[in-house]
């Protein structure tokens, strides 16, 4: 191992070492440490980028096998997150989801899972062979938002699995969600290890967690077994580079580390994974305070915003069942000004160069983080203001208010994601659909909630609340046809292949 100096990221240092040798280099990439890199990229990046785009060698590490640089900051990603073992990933949060799905279910096995899971969860479910017991979320009529699956929707769930014989072998939990509602992880991991079950957090959005006492408590403080954070959305290192931490000794490492290699490139980037020892080490300086100026600021905007008529701000009140909702995520409500998410975001877009984390249909979110800064705060509040003014003194009557809920109830599970996944296809008019079971996911976005899942029936209900998102401007994510004229649905099932 490198000698450690006094805080300087470990795998940093071994790159820049690494890039200044005067190597005769005959190895990939063909840009050759810059030297033929494109020049259109050259003049948007520089050379930089590439001269420190550098294969696996011995002096920067194995990902898959690390004893060197990559361990040494794995090991200080542990230390700082609070974890018996941490795992650089550079295939996302998804590539770690993915790998804590299978490493903790085989073929036939029980996961309970929110229904609005991420979509790797669900491709986690066709790669594992696992069988989906949902939590259906409660949906907040105002803010038609999702919220944070509650210790007794889990409890529910690991008893109904348990009065059909059978035993999960993980509970799958989202918290914090996108819109920053935290669930209460500190009972639902009392209830899984009470039933010897492990607990598995999609914790995507919420890496910045430990690091101020304002923040909510993070899923490992709170006692999950493998917790998953995207290093790169709140914190700040390169797009594609997540972190995938574990607690405890209920999760075989082995065989997490079997996944990873099962899942991931044997070509990882060492700018990906050097971001994040390097996002490590931003916060390691101050951990305690680093998110304070962060926070005030946004504590400052939502009180501003919830000033303004007609504008409503998301916070506790809206969600009791949440233990905590991220300071950090601002969640802007605009269904008194008769406007739809898409529709002000729209305008905040077009006028005043605003960019979102993510509309819904009556909200807008925005994540504020380490680089937020005041002018910025401003135009987003003075964008609101105006908008206020202007829809604000349009008469009620007039003002039309988007509701639609997605048709949950009627979840009927033909075959699992697996079967369905691998099944023969066959492409059929969306009105044709009804009564086939889907073979592909269909995520309309927003909500961004998948509502049919390979291996489910389409009912009417389904289709006509597909057709009336997509008229109202919903993409839709996943489906072969994005204009939803037709769907993908399964063909007959092999013989011998039916799911019991
Ligand atoms: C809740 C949630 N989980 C998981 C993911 C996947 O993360 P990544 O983009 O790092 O693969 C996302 C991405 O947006 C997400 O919102």
């Amino acid at each position: 191992m490198m000698p450690h100096q006094n805080g300087i990221p470990p795998l940093v240092t071994a790159l820049k070492s690494s890039a200044e040798k005067n190597a005769a280099s005959f190895h990939f990439p063909g840009h050759n440490r810059g030297r033929a890199a494109p020049a259109s990229m050259t003049a948007l990046i520089g050379r930089k980028p590439f001269v420190h785009d550098l294969p696996v060698l011995p002096e920067l590490d194995y990902l898959f096998s690390p004893n060197g640089p990559i361990l040494e900051a794995q090991l200080e990603a542990a230390k700082l997150f609070g974890s018996s073992h941490t795992w650089f990933l550079v295939g996302g949060t998804t590539s770690g989801i993915q790998a804590a799905i299978m490493a903790t279910c085989s073929p036939g096995d029980v996961l309970i899972l929110p229904r609005n899971s991420h979509v790797s969860a669900i491709s986690a479910l066709v790669l594992s062979g696992a069988v989906p017991k949902y939590i259906i979320p409660h949906f907040h009529n105002d803010w038609d938002i999702a919220a944070a699956i509650t210790p007794s929707q889990v409890l529910q769930a690991i008893r109904e699995v348990e009065m059909e014989g059978k035993k999960a072998a993980a509970v799958f939990i989202t918290s914090p969600t996108y819109h920053g509602l935290c669930s209460d992880l500190s009972r639902i991991s009392e209830l899984c290890h009470s039933h010897k079950i492990p607990l598995i957090v999609d914790e995507a959005h919420g890496a910045h967690f430990a690091f101020h006492s304002k923040l909510p408590k993070s899923a490992l403080q709170q006692g999950a077994d493998l917790v998953v954070q995207s290093t790169h959305k709140v914190l700040c290192s390169l797009t594609q580079s997540s972190m995938l931490h574990m607690s405890g000794n209920i999760v075989d490492k082995d065989r997490v580390s079997a996944c990873l290699r099962t899942l991931q490139t044997t070509s990882p980037s060492f700018l990906l994974l050097a971001s994040l020892d390097a996002a490590r080490a931003q916060l390691s300086e101050n951990p305690d305070t680093v998110f304070r100026q962060a926070i005030a600021l946004a504590d400052e905007t939502k009180s501003v915003l919830k000033q303004i008529p007609g504008i409503s701000v998301l916070d506790n009140s809206s969600f009791p069942a949440s233990p905590a909702v991220d300071p950090l995520r601002l969640t802007v409500g605009f269904w008194n000004l008769g406007l739809s998410g898409s529709e002000a975001d729209k305008i905040l877009y077009k006028d005043y160069d605003v960019i979102c984390e993510i509309f819904g249909n009556r909200s807008i979110t925005y994540a504020l983080n380490l680089g937020t800064c005041r002018e910025h705060v401003h135009r987003l509040v003075l964008g609101i203001k105006r908008l206020a003014a202007t829809y604000g003194s349009i008469p009620k009557a007039e003002k039309k208010v988007v509701n639609v809920h997605a048709p949950f109830d009627d979840v009927i599970m033909s075959m699992i994601p697996r079967d369905a996944f691998f099944a023969s296809k066959r492409k059929v008019a969306i009105r044709e659909s009804i009564g086939e079971v889907a073979g592909e996911i269909i995520c309309p976005y927003p909500p961004g909630v998948p509502i049919l899942i390979p291996g489910e029936v389409v009912t009417e209900n389904i289709v006509d609340y597909l057709l009336l998102v997509t008229s109202k401007g919903a993409e839709v994510n996943g489906a072969s046809d994005s204009s939803l004229s037709s769907i993908v649905v399964c063909g007959k099932l092999a013989a011998g292949k039916e799911h019991p």
